[in-house]
């Protein structure tokens, strides 16, 4: 007998509390995914969508301002705990991702379907992700 077992959600290690300290941002790539910046905020862990809803610029060489992070690019901002957009030229939220911590390691809450391709879950599974 075979057991199909649909998969909703993904649970990737982003590192650790001690790494992202406040006023971190850090670009993590993943493995068809897009790629996130997962960072502290005045205390508060949060991951978003890398990619800038404006353009293609990545928030994560951009800067914090409290818990808003400011794009390089054209200096629009989201705030980083709902994903809206401050400041424009951004105008679209942007994507975000729910964080968890477990025994001082951070993991970020990814939706299967928001993936680029059909994608190697075992891959993510087995490998940490890696950082940029
Ligand atoms: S690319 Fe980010 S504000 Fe324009």
């Amino acid at each position: 007998m075979c057991t199909h077992l649909e998969v909703k959600e993904l649970r990737v290690n982003v590192g650790t509390v001690e790494e992202l300290t406040p006023g971190t941002l850090k670009r993590v790539a993943l493995d068809g995914f897009p790629p996130l910046v997962v960072g502290n905020a005045e205390g508060r862990l949060f991951a978003l969508l890398d990619e800038c809803s404006h353009g293609e610029s990545s928030l994560a060489e951009g800067h914090l301002e409290g818990c808003v992070i400011v794009c390089a690019l054209h200096a629009g901002s989201f705030d980083v705990l709902t994903g809206n957009a401050t400041k424009r030229p951004a105008k679209r939220p942007q994507p975000r991702y729910d964080i968890e911590i477990e025994n001082d390691m951070v993991f970020v809450l990814l939706d299967v379907d928001s993936s680029e391709t059909s994608s190697p879950r075992s891959e993510l599974e087995e490998s940490p992700a890696k950082f940029a």
